[in-house]
């Protein structure tokens, strides 16, 4: 399906008219028609003669023959519904089977139910399977597992399971297989349809749960596992290419082991790999957005005497990609006693498989497993308890050097002389903490710039929760000038930056940022590094801790009500006025004025639902890349105005303000290889003309403009043109359209991670460019964040703010793979922006899959469909609407507080209803307005 479908009427020579009328467009035939209604009307079977009425028509065999009968076995065996049953008989492999292709009637992302009706013939009981195979666009085949069950000669069982694909598929064939050769399989009826609850996100699980999980009622209660305590033997497992059966009462092979809970428990034998074990599937059980607790009692027996590992795993399968194993939980055992083996779990977008495994042990050990419980982990394992609690064993040094050891030859020791309370930033979000002692670690003899103070937190971190990270540091006297200091993460012999400062000799700094995992890693250390070799390393003080984001949620409710707020009294006027008091009024904000915008893309604009949700929810914009120097002049001379000429005149049709991005952009890479091969003449020329090309083509239409983008991050012209050439930029641009105002744009200002752009250097390049005659109106930051955690970013905002200039968030976005996570990172950003009052405007960039220059950020995918994202924001834009209900009062006011925007007001006298509007504009004092009746 493309974005958009156009019908075009056309054709005579231009100057001729073309006058039209009654266009209709319908389905060229009554059976195309069904079949697009089936489509849509979902409960209807897509298998075409599912109960063999009509024979084996539309039905294959796949390796074998395949019949139709209505008795077999001298008339034992009949139909348990309808008339007929198919067999597949001469099968000589497992997967011999029948089939059907169901080819252009399953849609991508929707969730299917299958239900068959079976049995076997020639075997007493075996495995029955339903089975997808599917061939994606690019050519790639997979086979998805839909169901199996244990079936039977004696009677008709009732295969069901559900999938889904989330990529196109270009074949699909569903069969039935599984048993083994000679025996045959039975079908009396397959049905595959529409599941009722989409399997995606509002799975009825998660109804209800989004951005709850912690407030959830019930659904914690309910265990995932089916049979967890094995007392109806082997029912719902499967055997993972082994052996296995369940003990009631005392083994009389594992004398003295009794059942954990209840009377049994299962044994797991004849290993030969160590993945080999239990497995369940619980796809139709879990869903995405809720975390999951893992427990079960594991021992092991035979083999060798040493404890050994037992692993609970979960085997991911999706349609376009290879299945992925997540690791749960890990125990050691030995054969003394029963271990618990605990584990979480969480899923980042639903496969179309997930199945459940315990194994590990090394081959020759039996598994003995009893009592297998998956939860929501809803109430009992809230992550409110772990929010604030710091996982850095021993940060403030009062037991030596307990807990830390050097990473690499380097040489730890403990000094005096460091700050007794932690940076300012993490004190705000860790109520309780010890104070600091005053001690520091030095790390010397470093012969790497890795070399430093470390700890391994493996087992502290949880998934999906944002940690912040806190520290003081400073370099040794070694240092020939500030030197960049790193708190690092080492995830599974990845490095991953939890914040960065340039770290002086002469005194304490702080660097603060902030880490989180998104898959269960095996191993993780934090440690310290960044100074050349022969450098000392000081560091005290760290924390590193999961914070409560929502409970900052409810400081920024009151902060905004402050910032954004303004009490508005309406008072009454007219020939009505001598008798309103009592009169009831309603009042409805429709409009919230503050700017919120997005970027834009030429081609987005000729998406109409692109530009249905655009319209809706921004009053902003900003163009991708159309006004960029090298959109509009690639070659030079060569002028390509046309884009942003379009995209502007869009914006102008729908009343929506521009930001105009950006006149030049400080970075190397991003320039256009006839500039960057310019001398310093033609340089300053071409400089000229661009600046007067395009300012005096858009004079008093771009209400900001990016002067030179990311100055903190490149120097391609003050290299070439010296150090004025920047605020030379604003001189001349102010000149070409005083009404613009002239944004610095950079980023990494706002997260602590990146050393080149703290808050501090912007301030300093700002004042630069204030000294040399810039006027510098507006300072944006880009907002290309990821795990954001308010208070550092607040505190970045703090810095800024002494300027005294409007702070804009120019770019943001947030990234993170799961909807849930995203949201809430889009919140803390969104939250934190709108109630600082330095910050006069918001700017996403972009919210459309495929649009976005970042994987993972989109609030809107490609098929226009909201995720959960998408979703947050426009619940904050609600959110901030003031609406008021009630009475006039004997003074002839109404009185209440309200963000600013466009309101409706409706009043109803005894007489009549009258309704008209007016807008509240931003301001300190209270703003009275009178309403003529
Ligand atoms: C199903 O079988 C009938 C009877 O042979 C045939 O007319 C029809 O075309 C088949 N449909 C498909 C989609 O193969
Ligand atoms: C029944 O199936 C089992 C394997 O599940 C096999 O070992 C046995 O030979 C089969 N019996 C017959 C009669 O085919
Ligand atoms: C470590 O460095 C100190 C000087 O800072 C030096 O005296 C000592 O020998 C070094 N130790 C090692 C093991 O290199
Ligand atoms: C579209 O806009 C995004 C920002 O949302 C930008 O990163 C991307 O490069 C643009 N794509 C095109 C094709 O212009």
């Amino acid at each position: 399906m493309p974005n958009r479908v156009v019908f075009y009427l056309e054709g005579p020579p231009s100057g001729v008219d073309l006058l039209i009328d009654s266009v209709i467009i319908s389905c060229s035939s009554l059976e195309q028609f069904k079949e697009s209604k089936r489509f849509i009307d979902g409960d209807v079977n897509i298998i075409l003669n599912p109960c063999f009425e009509d024979g084996v028509n539309n039905w294959s065999a796949r390796g074998c023959k395949i019949f139709v009968h209505n008795s077999l076995g001298d008339g034992k065996i009949t139909p348990l519904y309808g008339r007929f049953f198919a067999s597949a008989t001469d099968r000589k492999q497992s997967w011999n089977g029948i089939q059907q292709d169901i080819c252009g009637k399953v849609k991508r992302k929707l969730a299917y139910e299958v239900t068959a009706v079976v049995r076997i013939f020639g075997n007493a009981s075996a495995n029955v399977c339903a089975t997808l195979w599917v061939q994606s666009q690019n050519g790639r085949e997979q086979y998805i597992g839909i169901a199996s069950l244990r079936a039977s000669d004696k009677e008709w069982v009732t295969l069901q399971g559900k999938f889904l694909l989330n990529g196109i598929a270009s074949k699909a064939v569903i069969y039935l297989e599984g048993p083994p050769m000679g025996t045959d399989i039975l079908v009396n009826s397959l049905v595959v349809k529409r599941a009722k609850k989409l399997l995606r996100s509002s799975s009825p699980d998660i109804e209800g749960l989004k951005g709850e999980m912690v407030h959830s009622r019930g659904i914690h209660d309910i265990n995932i596992i089916s049979n967890h305590d094995f007392s109806s033997g082997l029912l719902s497992w499967s055997l993972n290419s082994c052996d296995g059966y369940v003990v009631s009462g005392e083994s009389s092979l594992y004398k003295g082991v009794t059942a954990v809970t209840g009377m049994n428990y299962a044994i797991i034998t004849n290993r030969t790999e160590a993945w080999q074990g239990l497995e369940q599937d619980i796809t139709s059980k879990i869903s995405v957005g809720p975390t999951y607790s893992v427990s079960a009692y594991v021992r092991t027996c035979g083999g060798q005497n040493e404890p050994a590992p037992v692993i609970a795993t979960l085997k991911l399968e999706y349609l376009d990609s290879p299945p992925s194993f997540v690791f749960v939980g890990r125990t050691l055992v030995s054969k003394e006693q029963w271990e618990k083996l605990e584990g979480s779990f969480f899923l980042e977008s639903m496969p179309t498989r997930v199945v459940f495994f315990i194994e590990g042990p090394p081959p020759g050990k039996d598994l003995l497993i009893d009592s297998v419980k998956v939860f929501h982990s809803g109430l009992r394992h809230s992550p409110k308890m772990l929010y604030g609690v710091n996982i850095i064993d021993n940060s403030n040094l009062n037991q030596g050097l307990k807990g830390w050891s050097p990473l690499g030859s380097c040489t730890l020791s403990i000094c005096d002389g460091a700050p007794y309370v932690l940076p300012a930033v993490a004190r705000d979000s860790l109520s309780h903490h010890e104070p600091l002692s005053g001690r520091h670690i030095v790390a010397t003899n470093r012969t790497e710039i890795w070399m430093g103070p470390s700890q391994t937190v493996t087992g502290k971190l949880k998934l999906h929760l944002t940690y912040q990270i806190a520290a003081w540091v400073r370099v040794g006297s070694g240092a020939s000038g500030p030197q960049n200091v790193n708190v690092a993460l080492g995830v599974d012999d990845q490095w991953v930056n939890g914040g960065q400062v340039q770290a002086t000799n002469d005194r304490w700094n702080e660097v603060s940022g902030s880490f989180r995992i998104e898959k269960q890693p095996s191993k993780v250390i934090v440690y310290v590094q960044g100074p050349p070799p022969g450098v000392d390393l000081m560091v005290a003080g760290l924390h590193m801790f999961p914070v409560d984001r929502k409970a900052r949620f409810e400081l920024l409710k009151e902060k905004t009500d402050k910032v954004r707020k303004r009490d508005i009294v309406l008072k009454f006027r007219g020939k009505e006025s001598s008798n309103v008091p009592g009169v009831s009024v309603k009042v409805t904000q429709v409009k919230n004025s503050f700017p919120f915008g997005s970027c834009i893309n030429r081609s987005n604009i000729e998406n109409e639902e692109f530009v249905d949700f655009f319209l809706r929810n921004f009053n902003w914009a900003v163009f991708g890349n159309e006004l960029k120097w090298y959109a509009i002049e690639p070659e030079q001379g060569k002028y390509n105005y046309k884009d942003a000429d379009e995209m502007l005149d869009f914006c102008k049709r729908h009343g929506i303000e521009t930001r105009g991005h950006c006149i030049f952009w400080e970075v190397e890479d991003t320039i256009q290889p006839w500039v960057r091969s310019l001398n310093q003449n033609d340089l300053m020329i071409a400089i000229q003309n661009r600046l007067r090309g395009l300012l005096s083509r858009y004079k008093g239409k771009f209400r900001h403009y990016d002067v030179n983008n990311e100055m903190l991050h490149g120097s391609f012209y003050q290299d070439r043109l010296g150090k004025d050439i920047r605020a030379y930029m604003f001189r001349e641009a102010h000149k070409m359209d005083p009404s613009a105002t002239l944004f610095v744009n950079d980023y990494n200002v706002e997260d602590g991670c990146d050393s080149k752009s703290t808050p501090e250097m912007y301030v300093q390049q700002i004042l630069d460019l204030q000294e040399r005659g810039a006027l510098v109106g507006g300072i944006g930051i880009q907002g290309h964040v990821s795990n954001p955690v308010g208070p550092i970013v607040c505190a970045a905002l703090d810095k800024l703010e002494i300027l005294g200039l409007p702070i804009w968030f120019t770019e943001l976005d947030v990234v993170a793979s799961n909807e849930h996570v995203r949201a809430d990172d889009l919140e803390v950003m969104l939250r934190e922006a709108y109630a600082h009052p330095s910050v006069e405007g918001i700017v996403l960039w972009g919210f459309w899959e495929l649009f976005m220059c970042r994987e993972g950020s989109h609030l809107v995918d490609a098929e226009g469909d909201i995720n959960e994202a998408g979703q947050r924001y426009l619940a904050l834009r609600k959110e901030w609407m003031s609406h008021a209900d009630g009475h006039i009062n004997t003074d002839g006011e109404f009185r209440f507080r309200g963000y600013q925007g466009t309101y409706n007001i409706e009043v109803t006298t005894p007489r009549k209803k009258s309704s008209q509007s007016f807008v509240v504009e931003k301001g300190e004092t209270p703003l009275v307005l009178t309403i003529n009746l």
